[in-house]
């Protein structure tokens, strides 16, 4: 990355909180647009913020996303605290997952969020403690 950061913002994001869920992947789209971003990038990044928004409200307790413009590319960081993950890449499965009935009942749980994190992003790191938390960087290249 090296060069200064261009913009950097921060969302809190609430474990369970399906009212509120969607607004810190909203605001980060919407922050975009304004910016002027290529409306393909701007999927991109609303698309991986989405998911990984709504992996901290079912999966975790509470946590941020972090947008950060680069010269050269767009940084989302998605921090929790919360079990972390046992099995990346088990995680990383199109299928797998851990969230329980209530949660599908809401339609999520396909087991499709960090695939499509993978596909939206050129490069996806997930960084993980179990019992601590999960911090998972999503970067698309400008
Ligand atoms: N932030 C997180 N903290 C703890 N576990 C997580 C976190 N993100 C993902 N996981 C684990 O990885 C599994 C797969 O995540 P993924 O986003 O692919 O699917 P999902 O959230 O279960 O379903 P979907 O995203 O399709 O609604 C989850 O079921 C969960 O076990
Ligand atoms: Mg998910």
């Amino acid at each position: 990355m090296g060069l200064k950061p261009l913009l950097e913002m921060r969302f809190p994001v609430q474990g369970n909180d399906f009212i509120q869920a969607g607004e810190a992947s909203s605001r980060i789209k919407r922050t975009l647009q304004q910016i002027g971003m290529e409306s393909s990038l701007v999927r991109r990044a609303a698309i991986a913020s989405y998911e990984a928004e709504m992996n901290i409200v079912i999966h975790a307790y509470h946590g941020e996303l972090v947008l950060t413009i680069w010269p050269n590319l767009i940084e989302i960081v998605a921090a929790d605290v919360g079990p972390g993950i046992s099995d990346v890449a088990l995680a990383m499965q199109e299928g797998y997952s851990t969230a329980p009935e209530s949660v599908r009942q809401m339609g999520f749980g396909a087991g499709m969020g960090l695939p499509n994190m993978q596909k939206c992003a050129d490069e996806l790191l997930v960084e993980t403690k179990v019992g601590e938390g999960t911090r998972v960087v999503i970067k698309i290249n400008l």
